[in-house]
């Protein structure tokens, strides 16, 4: 009876992962859809994106996975958010499923909107209803990602100087070949690279560090309005680090780009954003201006991962460290989901997900114990 019923599962939950796999390769077959699909408004007059309720799943065999599970927040325009986590919080599935390229068919945002302002028209996009090719062409002129490992985000077999061209070409279709130099040799000046003989040489030539300036110059050359970068320094040493935080935070700065910055280092995230969200299990437990996460953290996780770096004032020989781990995504421990791991946890906290509390006009939290 019980391989009987067991059976029967799998049969299920194949059938519904096969009319999921069917759904998604039927929207990809759209390459535009009408303006009147994707046209919206903008809840916020000076905001350039806003995410509402987005939520994103993978669709495994095993299980569905709730990556990222109804997260709402805005990048205002010229402003700079820092989205910070351990692994496994979903914070790169949240950028990839802005910036339209997640795994599919596996990965699918599977509710919520995500509103741009194209500032170039002067109009709102919904960019989850978009065709397949209009996304291609908000993606570099819009919108554009930096990766965390700049060594696998370039083609080992190009020089740096052709795929910047090739980069160039997509997004400057009319630029002749003398042109497109100059503008190459320009932007990677201004990333801080103005060494000749760059443009022939190959990524395993370059240092991590001249990689990922490499790579902010690529995000540049379509001149987007907004750029995600997932982790941009974690895989350089300190020094080389602080040098592209300011990189990044000058170019923010003189091209007036808003930056949704992601990184797991609080200290990072600290020295760049102006707004911080804290991201656990899929979801944001607490979100404030830097002053209101840095002066006074709400939430116990946030409190726990400002006690888990280090801190010169502090007296203490040891790093406090936060137990446990990050819930499996398929096995999520009802109520709220920190709470295997809280020092505060309480029984309505295992009964129902904290509500959001409103500790100030820019900050909100989400745990039992704060409201
Ligand atoms: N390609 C994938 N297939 C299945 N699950 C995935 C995939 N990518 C991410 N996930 C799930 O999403 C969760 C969040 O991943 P991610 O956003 O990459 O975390 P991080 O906060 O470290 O950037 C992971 O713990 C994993 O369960
Ligand atoms: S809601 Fe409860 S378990 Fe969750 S963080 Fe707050 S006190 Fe801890
Ligand atoms: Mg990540």
């Amino acid at each position: 009876m019980k391989h009987i019923m067991h059976t029967d599962k799998n049969r299920e939950n194949k059938h519904f992962i096969r009319t999921k796999y069917r759904e998604y390769n039927r929207s990809k077959r759209y390459k535009y859809r009408p303006e009147s699909e994707w046209r919206t408004v903008m809840k916020g007059t000076d905001t350039i994106l806003e995410v509402e309720d987005l939520r994103t799943c993978f669709y495994t065999p095993g299980a569905t996975i709730p990556a990222v599970d109804g997260i709402s927040f805005n990048v205002g325009r010229g402003k700079v958010i820092g989205i910070v986590g351990e692994s496994g919080c979903g914070k790169s599935v949240t950028g990839l499923s802005i910036m339209g390229l997640l795994p599919g068919p596996q990965g699918q945002i599977s509710g919520g909107t995500i509103r741009y302002w194209q500032e170039r028209k002067q109009r709102a996009v919904e960019l989850t209803k978009l065709g397949t090719r209009q996304y291609g062409t908000f993606r570099g002129s819009e919108i554009a990602m930096i990766f965390q490992e700049p060594m696998t985000a370039l083609d080992p077999l190009f020089p740096v100087g052709k795929q910047l061209d090739e980069c160039l070409r997509f997004h400057n279709k009319g630029l002749s070949l003398v042109e497109r130099r100059s503008l190459i040799r320009r932007l990677l000046a201004s990333v801080g690279i103005s060494r000749d003989g760059i443009y022939n040489s190959y990524p395993f030539e370059l240092s991590g560090g001249m990689l990922q300036r490499v790579l902010i110059a690529m995000a540049l050359c379509g001149d987007p309005k907004l750029i995600i970068a997932d982790e941009p320094t974690t895989a350089l040493d300190v020094t080389i680090q602080a040098q592209i935080l300011l990189l990044l935070k000058n170019l923010q700065k003189e091209r007036g780009i808003s930056l949704l910055f992601i990184s797991h280092d609080l200290g990072v995230i600290a020295g760049i954003a102006d707004e911080v969200i804290v991201m656990y299990a899929g979801r944001i437990v607490e979100q404030g201006t830097v002053r209101e996460i840095f002066d006074t953290p709400c939430h116990p996780y946030t409190v726990a991962l400002m006690r888990s770096r280090p801190d010169l004032e502090r007296e203490t020989d040891l790093l406090e460290v936060i137990p446990g781990t990050v819930p499996d995504l398929r096995t999520m421990p009802g109520g709220c989901h920190f709470h295997p791991r809280c020092i505060h946890f309480g029984k309505a906290c295992i009964d129902q997900y904290p509500p959001y509390c409103w500790v100030s006009k820019t900050h909100r939290v989400s745990c039992f114990f704060t409201a």
